[in-house]
């Protein structure tokens, strides 16, 4: 069973009507691949549609084509998008296919609704609705069996193509469980060791003291503290055993559990040593977040704003539930589109390019979130976005913060950003619409800078 579609092909599967080939594009372009139909593979071949194909060869001969088409799209490199029209699974050959190539998503819709989408599509499996329904329900296990996840909607899919569900923190399963000190007391989470926070003298005693070997997969219930050093322990330990991030805090179920960055902090900075190494599963619980502090529910914000500006919409708007589900969709695509952070992933950086620098000019003693909320602002304004920069000082109301100003600007420059002496930031065209850019002069960088100082 693939656990994302890292690696693999995202092949769609599910009845006629339940939207595969209206997601499909939308969800090739938002993972920066390819789409492709069996279907419409079938039919370039042949010349002519799959009615006519049905009509003049019967269902038979129209299955082996079908299945050819299929176990060659499937062996096909780069992965992409691969929907398989309803019938495809009745195939064996088909079926060890997507075994071996994809993760497979099996797109839901209940059957009195994907009646009503295909009924006056003149499709030759759909012309009787009795009959019908009577093909779903023949049809339903074979889905159910090749499914690697489902989902509903763009969202859902994205979701499920990175492994993050919505469920309760209890029932995870794992065999050791790690949890942050303050949430595993406020949620009664038995845990085999607490953490609270990301160093390698923690790693090391999480080496020593867990009693897991190769096959264990370690639970991290926590906010990005405590998930990116236990993925960090997962990462290393005989060179990498399965983790599930259980993210207990907002910026861990928007941010820090997603995209397999694991990481420690050392002597010489945040997050120096580190690796790629994803989750098996993120498992989201929001009803976490009840006993949050205020403080590090506004360090969640920011990058719920950050992560609306990216998308172009209005995130932090949401209840808890759909923007939690909206930012961790988003972030999933981002990483799965550049896994290994060498290009698209830059843009998460919105506003961290400044924060960072106020950070380190403050000796950390200003939080994340107020620096992001701050440089969020920066890069607003350097966008000529002034009406969005108003809506992030009315959301978040960072107030300016009393840092050294030249140590706030030497800090900037030193950012691991930087290219050719340059800064490198990231901007908006407009919300929705991100861009990395050195082309900014240094002159108007540190005036953006100094506005956020008081
Ligand atoms: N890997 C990534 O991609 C990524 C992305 C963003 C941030 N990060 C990392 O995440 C870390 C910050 O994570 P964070 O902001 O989640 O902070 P955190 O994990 O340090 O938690 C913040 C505070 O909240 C407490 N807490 C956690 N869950 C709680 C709960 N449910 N109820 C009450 N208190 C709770 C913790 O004990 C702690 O005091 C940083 O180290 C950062 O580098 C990683
Ligand atoms: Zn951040």
């Amino acid at each position: 069973m693939a656990r994302n579609v890292l690696g693999k092909h995202l092949a769609l599967v599910g009845f006629m009507g339940a939207g595969k080939s209206t997601l499909g594009p939308r969800l090739a372009e938002r993972l920066g691949r390819a789409f492709s139909s069996v279907d419409a593979v079938v039919e370039e071949r042949f010349g002519t549609s799959i009615a006519e194909l049905f009509e003049t060869r019967g269902e038979t001969a129209f299955r082996e084509l079908e299945e050819t088409a299929a176990r060659d799209v499937l062996s096909r490199r780069p992965p992409a998008v691969v929907e398989l029209g309803g019938g495809a699974l009745g195939s064996t050959g088909t079926r060890d296919a997507l075994a071996e190539h994809a993760f497979t998503l099996r797109l839901d819709v209940e059957p009195d609704e994907a009646w009503q989408r295909v009924a006056d599509s003149g499709r030759p499996l759909a012309r009787d609705r009795e009959a019908f329904l009577a093909l779903y329900d023949e049809r339903a296990p074979l889905y159910d069996h090749a499914a690697d996840a489902s989902a509903r909607d763009l969202k859902g899919a994205l979701l499920a193509a990175a492994a993050i569900r919505f469920g309760s923190h209890a029932d995870t399963g794992g065999d050791a469980v790690v949890a942050d000190a303050r949430a595993a007391d406020a949620h009664r989470i038995a845990a085999s060791e607490l953490v609270d926070s990301k160093t390698l003298a923690e790693a090391e005693r999480l080496w020593d003291a867990l009693r897991i070997d190769r096959s264990s997969t370690l639970v991290a219930v926590g906010g990005g503290t405590t998930t990116d050093l236990v993925g960090f322990v997962a990462a290393t330990y005989m060179r990498g055993i399965d983790w599930i991030a259980v993210p207990s805090t907002l910026v861990g179920q928007v941010d820090a559990s997603i995209g397999g960055k694991v990481g420690i902090d050392t002597p010489q900075g945040k997050n120096l040593v580190g690796a790629f190494h994803w989750p098996v599963a993120t498992v989201i619980d929001t009803s976490l977040l009840e006993t949050l502090p205020e403080e590090e529910r506004r360090n969640g914000l920011a990058e719920v704003v950050k992560t609306g500006l990216l998308a172009g919409e209005s995130y932090w708007e949401l209840d808890t539930e759909e923007m939690v589900r909206s930012c961790a969709a988003f972030k999933a695509a981002v990483c799965l589109r550049d896994p290994y952070e060498a290009g698209d992933r830059a843009q998460l950086n919105l506003g961290h390019t400044f924060g960072h620098a106020l950070e380190a000019a403050s000796g950390y003693t200003i939080s994340h979130g107020h620096a992001v909320a701050l440089g969020l602002l920066a890069a607003l304004r350097l966008s000529g976005l002034e009406d969005d920069a108003r809506v992030v000082q009315n959301v978040l109301e960072p107030a300016p913060v009393a840092v050294d100003r030249d140590r706030a600007w030497a800090a900037l420059q030193r950012d691991k950003k930087a290219l050719a002496g340059r800064t490198r930031l990231v901007l908006l065209e407009r919300p929705g619409e991100p861009h990395v850019t050195s082309e900014v002069e240094p002159e108007r960088v540190r005036a953006a800078l100094d506005t956020l100082i008081a």
